[in-house]
């Protein structure tokens, strides 16, 4: 698991050649792409889902379009080989990361936010301890 706090336009130049074996990501919002406006109808998180890991904290998880984990279970699976690297170049609140746990997938994630590499580095954490805390029953 590797957070990076940055552009990933540069961040992505310093990665190492053949170490991602997919990319699962959700681009900023405002991209038309193929006639479609991809800013609507998009699914939400629960809020049990958004703010798992920062139950502690005053805000919550305060990104605007945190993404369903399961949805990003099922993308992350269906593209990435057993045991593989997933890229999320705009990681936003960490969605994607939680469920390479959930999934046994490496996971690499960028973020220019510093606040929200904070709410995803504990999101996925979070994440991380429960998966432990099953496998011990
Ligand atoms: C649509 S959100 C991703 C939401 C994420 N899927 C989630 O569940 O929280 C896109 C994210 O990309 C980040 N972002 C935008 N441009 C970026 C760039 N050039 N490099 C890195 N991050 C960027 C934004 O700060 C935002 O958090």
């Amino acid at each position: 698991m590797k957070l990076i706090l940055g552009n990933c336009l540069d961040k992505l130049k310093e990665l190492d050649e053949n170490s991602v074996d997919s990319i699962v990501t959700d681009p900023p919002y405002g991209i038309s792409f193929m006639s479609k406006d991809w800013d609507y109808d998009v699914p939400k998180a629960s809020k049990r889902d958004r703010n798992e890991g920062l139950e502690d904290t005053e805000k919550g998880c305060f990104h605007p379009t945190v993404k369903p984990t399961k949805l990003m279970q099922y993308l992350v699976r269906l593209v990435t080989p057993k045991g593989g690297t997933v890229l999320d170049p705009f990681m936003g609140s960490g969605s994607t990361g939680k469920a390479c746990v959930l999934e046994g997938f490496d996971f690499i994630g960028m973020e220019m936010d510093e606040d929200y590499i904070k709410i995803a580095e504990a999101r996925i954490e979070a994440t991380n301890k429960e998966k432990r805390g099953k496998l011990k029953l």
